[in-house]
């Protein structure tokens, strides 16, 4: 089995990158072979350049575009599960994550009506959000709406979708060199110490399950 892991935060070592590699720990755990990319790494790549190839034969269902994100692209076509990983920026997920979402949707997309998608193959797919804000105000703050979107597109287009939330993320390692009024330090601090390493467990064996019982 053959699952790809994508990390959309510039930040390695940090919160998103360490809960997918660990979703990829957990898969690898069980027999699979694990491909890790880092979005920010890569060569420059940019979102969908709306040229419509993948809607022409001989390409129908593949972006043709070749740049630092076609390895990717060619990746999770051959994946038997899709590990998802981005911050949340402006309440949205990454530019760098949106750039490969487009272009990962898109090239499924028919604009038929039956079948909407070129893709028959379905893939279970775990997508990793982290936020500054506590995973309680998702549903006051649109986030809630905003995730179940890209639930519902990424299970249309690729497979069906688990999310897991990691809010309240300790952003930098020394809150004190900044002028932050807004946080309790200490808190944030005690939060990454105890409830942190609880999410990176519910990641690993999150990415158990996606090899042992995939949905
Ligand atoms: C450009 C930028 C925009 C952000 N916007 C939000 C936001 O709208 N809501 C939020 O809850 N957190 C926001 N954050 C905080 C990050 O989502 C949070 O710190 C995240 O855990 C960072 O992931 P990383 O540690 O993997 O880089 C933002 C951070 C940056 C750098």
């Amino acid at each position: 089995m053959k699952i790809v892991a994508v990390n959309g935060s510039p930040r390695i070592g940090w919160n998103t990158s360490s809960l997918v590699r660990e979703a990829a720990k957990g898969a690898e755990s069980q027999g699979a072979e694990v491909e890790i990319f880092d979005l920010y790494k890569l060569d420059k790549f940019t979102g969908c350049v709306s040229c419509f190839a993948c809607k022409l034969p001989p390409n129908e269902g593949k972006c043709v575009c070749r740049d630092g994100l076609a390895p990717v692209l060619a990746s999770i076509r051959n994946s038997d599960g899709l590990i998802l990983g981005s911050p949340n920026y402006l309440g949205d997920v990454s530019a760098g994550f949106r750039s490969l979402y487009e272009r990962l949707i898109f090239q499924s997309l028919t604009y038929k009506n039956e079948p909407r998608s070129y893709n028959d193959k379905k893939i279970p797919v775990l997508f990793i959000m982290t936020s500054n804000a506590d995973k309680s105000y998702y549903p006051h703050i649109g986030y809630d709406a905003m995730l179940r979107g890209y639930q519902q597109t990424l299970g249309t287009f690729v497979g069906s979708t688990k999310l897991l939330i990691a809010g309240n993320t300790k952003q930098v390692r020394d809150y004190s060199r900044f002028d932050w009024t807004m946080f309790d330090t200490a808190a944030k601090d005690e939060r990454h110490e105890k409830v942190f390493p609880v999410e990176l467990k519910e990641a690993y064996d999150t990415g158990v399950k996606l090899v042992r019982e995939p949905w």
